[in-house]
């Protein structure tokens, strides 16, 4: 029932503002008024359709998953302009970039406090629930703590989504807490325009016992215990393009708790440990071997990775999250020759939920991988080694590479201009795609009258192709696409041929191109597809 009388109340004030008083940034009557006759203002709702089943989370925001964490850098530039905070029952602040922070309250017993929100990587609001919580626990895990509370801290779009939605998030959330042996004792919640949510979790540690990021040492190994890639078919999925297997395997594995990875790297007597979230692997073990002053040593080919994920970056499906950790974390990583780039950018992909990345001694981590698969973590794997003492540096082998490979490559990594020092294979970056003086090659070029033609006509022919080849409006894959049905449509052979190849190195799948076409034989009829047929046929 629609109160009359309050609506009026509001709308008179409303009115007399010039806005709405729920939203001062909208004119009343607002949009939703004029179209759904619902006066938000007053308390009023759109009546929601869509069903749990129908709402897609990832489409409803812009960064998904731990995407949406602000990046190193600016993080970094920011709270270098505040005060340090220390206090003698402080063990672990928030100048030591770890995990979580931890209190002491007796000689044998500490606090340990983190707190974790993020956007969906998921489209199941159940599914998001329990990975938020598992992935806020983590951060507890990671200092080898126990978690006893928690606290829920949701935003959610109350105005335009089902409350059913939010209370399977919020339902998800809770299951994943009891499931570790922790209590919700409360929340806060925030009117918001996405979705959004995470815990902050208070757990306990003996302080002689917990594991900081800072205590790697050389001839420690490394253990990961989830694979990489669940950012990049994440991303996929908001392109549309994440396969149904790939989504329910990432899904899985970030609800899945890093408890028993905590245990027993406690057990085992680790040396340190985060655990493996926005920064990606790279980003996170960088943190590690600065704080805990050594060089590391990753062996990619041993990394656990989603072949999935690895396949979407060969298709470009890279996100900017990747691109700037990889521009923070390139300052002190050096990446061997003979190293797959696609590789690198897994090894960058910002994990929501990841697996703990532990430094313990060479001779227990077989023992720590063995038993990590016995107590159903299956993926876990020995990635690399901590080498030597240093200001924290990380080099990266690949399968073959050996450490006289890496020597003889150990320059510095670039640090300008990294999107043009690129393989011709990422040729769909937009900043390297088609540099202006280039563009008079394509197949255009190829028309054999053009040596006819003057210095004058050619030099203006060029710099035409490239006025209309610069980056605009329109992405370079739709672009891909247009010149692959305008070639058709006017049957020029070679530049079908040139565009179908370039397409096919962006990625764009056969699928994609065979609709081109047909947009091209749609406007063309019998001729077009003859000609289609005849260069098919070659
Ligand atoms: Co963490
Ligand atoms: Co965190
Ligand atoms: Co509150």
């Amino acid at each position: 029932m629609i109160d009359l009388e309050k609506r009026r109340r509001v709308m008179a004030r409303s009115a007399a503002l010039g806005h709405c008083i729920c939203n001062p940034r909208q004119p009343c009557p607002c949009d939703t008024f004029r179209t759904h006759d619902v006066c938000p203002c007053a308390g009023e709702r759109l009546p929601d359709e869509r069903g749990l089943e129908e709402v897609l989370l990832t489409e409803l925001v812009e960064n998904a998953g731990c995407a949406s964490k602000i990046n190193q850098r600016d993080l970094r530039l920011v709270l270098d302009g505040l005060p340090e905070i220390t206090h003698e029952r402080l063990l672990v602040g928030t100048n030591a970039c770890d995990d979580a922070g931890v209190y002491r309250l007796t000689d044998d017993l500490a606090l340990v406090q983190t707190v974790d929100v993020f956007t969906p990587g998921v489209d199941d609001p159940y599914l998001f629930g329990q990975i938020a919580a598992a992935n806020s626990l983590s951060d507890c895990y990671a200092m080898g703590g126990t978690p006893l509370t928690a606290l829920a801290v949701i935003g959610f779009p109350i105005d335009t989504l089902s409350h059913e939605v939010m209370r399977a998030m919020l339902r998800g959330g809770m299951e994943t807490i009891a499931a570790a042996g922790a209590v919700v004792v409360g929340g806060h919640s925030m009117k918001d325009s996405e979705p959004k949510f995470g815990f902050a979790v208070t757990g306990t540690v003996d302080p002689r016992a917990m594991i900081t990021n800072a205590g790697a040492r050389p001839g420690d190994a490394l253990v990961l215990t989830k694979p990489l890639g669940v950012g990049i078919i994440s991303f996929a999925r908001q392109l549309g393009r994440a396969s149904a297997t790939a989504m329910a395997a990432a899904g899985a594995s970030m609800a899945r708790l890093n408890d028993v990875a905590a245990r027993l790297m406690v057990e085992l007597g680790a040396h340190a440990a985060t655990d493996v979230t926005g920064f990606g692997l790279l980003g996170h073990l960088a943190e590690l071997t600065r704080q805990s002053g050594v060089t590391a040593q990753i062996d990619a080919s041993r990394v656990p990775v989603f072949a999935e994920a690895l396949e979407y970056v060969r298709a470009q499906m890279i996100s900017g999250a990747i691109e700037r950790n990889l521009e923070y974390a390139q300052q002190f990583v050096t990446v061997a020759e003979g190293v797959d780039p696609n590789l690198v950018h897994v090894l960058h992909d910002p994990q929501t939920s990841g697996g703990l990345l532990i430094a313990i001694a060479a001779e227990r981590a077989e023992e720590l991988v063995a038993r990590l698969h016995a107590e159903g973590v299956p993926d876990a794997a020995i990635i690399g080694c901590v080498t030597e003492d240093s200001e924290g540096r990380i080099v990266v082998t690949g399968a073959g590479t050996t450490a006289a490979t890496v020597a003889a490559s150990a320059k510095p990594a670039p640090t300008a201009e990294p999107c043009c020092s690129q393989t011709p294979s990422q040729v769909s970056e937009p900043c390297c795609a088609e540099p202006p003086g280039e563009v008079t090659e394509p197949c255009c070029a190829q028309a054999p009258d053009l040596s006819a033609g003057t210095t004058e006509a050619r030099a203006a022919f060029g710099a035409f192709m490239s006025a209309v080849n610069a980056p605009g409006a329109v992405d370079l894959r739709t672009r891909e696409l247009i010149a692959i049905a305008l070639s058709a449509a006017s049957r020029c052979a070679p530049c079908l041929r040139l565009h179908i190849e370039k397409a096919r190195g962006m990625g764009i799948t056969d699928e994609e191109i065979n609709e081109a076409v047909w947009m091209a034989i749609s406007m063309g009829g019998a001729p077009v597809m003859m000609f289609v047929n005849e260069l098919r046929g070659e």
